[in-house]
């Protein structure tokens, strides 16, 4: 291996940040080019440059890589890989970690993942597929229980979910998603699920590109809703813990017996193997361990915190992954820390309140922050005007802690925030409360 190695990372938010910063830090790398970046990523590593190239430009993506002799590629956002990116950068050979168009189905399908988690045996909640509202309305009527869960096929940003209390509610879901084009047009797929209970938390894997094998690299718990106490709207997410509590080293194993071994063998079994990240969204309840999705990337900002908590250079094991030669590494060494992460956001954010999303506001940081003692600023959503980093609206930024307990790591993680000052700042005060 070349210690001279170039990397792409496609995306623009705090993710990819946390992805440039952890491949910047590797003795084997030269340069990591982000496409296209933020100005605020810069600033983290002299080896981070970025490219003016957006990620649904495919094809602008793959000239840069042939041109710059990229050595491999990490793939962000999901709808970089819902365009083929995967596809067209190994049709010429390059090195890519992401899964092809046809295996990121398991996120942007919602009915394609529960076929696959039928057949694989992988354990997830009882569901029914629904192409007609009548069909779909009858079978609520006919349900023993209130409580269900329903979502609508296909990408929905977060917002094709509606957890529903009662059988009123599911059946105004149903309408919303299917005659009232409630995601701005009708939708004419969609499922009913089995309302489950339990504590949720996210598992990432990175998966070999022949879709033969996988690492499990982490847990994180996140918190979706904008506001303390999880009150507001749905969001990308405003704040992040890792490990997940009580996550013990048997679960780990079962989730790759059950979890993530079945299903990487059935794609591969389909003519779909799955190669990149597999981010498993999962509930314990009573009766055991169930998926309640699976994305096709990292969590954001829950890499924010994963990536941190690893304690190796990922380099290797990455290019490993991108060459189908993964089986040789062992999961890596995690920093026996835990780590807090709080997004701040930009008033108005998420955009679904009817307020205006603040840009363009001057970002002040007080505080100097050192990785050495394991805190971390990512940036996302932040511009540059007269020289100085400025908000350019969504989620602008994150901070990290690691420390020797989540009491402490909440403690550091707020005593930083404190120091980043914009006009409308908005950010939750309880990520990671109740975990000691
Ligand atoms: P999903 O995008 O499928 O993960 O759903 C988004 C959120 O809805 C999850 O993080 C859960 O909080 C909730 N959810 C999804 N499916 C279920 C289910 N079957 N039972 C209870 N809550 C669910
Ligand atoms: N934070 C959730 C996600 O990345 O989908």
């Amino acid at each position: 291996m070349s210690s001279g190695n170039s990397v792409l990372v496609i995306g623009s938010g705090g993710r990819e940040h946390a992805i440039a910063y952890k491949l910047s830090q590797s003795g084997l790398v030269n340069s990591v080019y982000v496409a296209p970046g933020n100005p605020g990523m810069m600033k983290s590593s002299s080896k981070i440059k970025t490219v003016n190239i957006k990620v649904t430009d495919p094809a602008g993506l793959l000239s840069f890589a042939m041109k710059e002799k990229i050595d491999f590629t990490f793939v962000g956002p999901e709808v970089a890989l819902s365009l083929g990116v995967v596809d067209l950068f190994r049709e010429q050979n390059l090195l890519i970690i992401g899964p092809t168009k046809a295996a990121s189905m398991l996120e942007s399908s919602k009915a394609f993942a529960k076929k696959i988690m039928m057949e694989a045996n992988v354990p997830t909640a009882g569901y029914k597929e629904f192409k007609n509202s009548n069909e779909a309305i009858s079978y609520i009527h006919s349900s023993p229980f209130e409580k269900m869960v329903v979502k609508c096929d296909g990408l929905a940003a977060g917002k094709g979910v509606i957890v529903c209390s009662t059988k009123n509610e599911a059946i105004h879901a149903v309408n919303a998603f299917m005659n009232d084009s409630l995601l701005g047009e009708n939708i004419d797929h969609i499922i009913i699920e089995d309302f489950l209970e339990g504590i949720e938390v996210s598992a990432f894997a990175l998966c070999n590109s022949n879709g033969d094998s996988h690492m499990f690299l982490g847990t994180a718990c996140d918190h979706k809703r904008l506001r303390d106490g999880d009150h507001g709207p749905n969001t990308g997410g405003m704040g992040v813990f890792s490990p997940a509590p009580l996550f013990s080293d048997e679960d780990e194993a079962w989730i790759n017996t059950h979890v993530f071994s079945p299903m990487l063998k059935t794609m591969k079994k389909n003519g779909t193997p799955f190669s990149g990240i597999l981010f498993a969204g999962l509930m314990k309840t009573k009766s055991g361990w169930s998926v309640l999705e699976f994305n096709v990337r990292l969590g954001d900002p829950e890499t924010q915190v994963l990536l941190p908590l690893i304690d190796e250079d990922l380099f290797p094991a990455f290019l490993s992954a991108a060459k189908g030669e993964l089986e040789k590494y062992a999961a890596p060494k995690k920093k026996k820390l835990a780590g807090v992460h709080v997004v701040m956001a930009a008033l108005g954010y998420p955009g679904t309140e009817g307020i205006k999303i603040r840009s363009g506001d001057k970002i002040v940081i007080d505080q100097q922050f050192s990785t050495l003692k394991n805190d971390y600023l990512f940036f996302a959503g932040v511009d540059i005007a007269d020289d100085q980093l400025v908000t350019s609206g969504g989620r602008v930024l994150g901070v990290t802690a690691l420390r020797e307990n989540f009491t402490e790591a909440r403690k550091s993680a707020y005593e930083l925030v404190s120091s980043i000052h914009f006009e409308g700042a908005q950010y939750r005060t309880d990520i990671g409360v109740g975990q000691q």
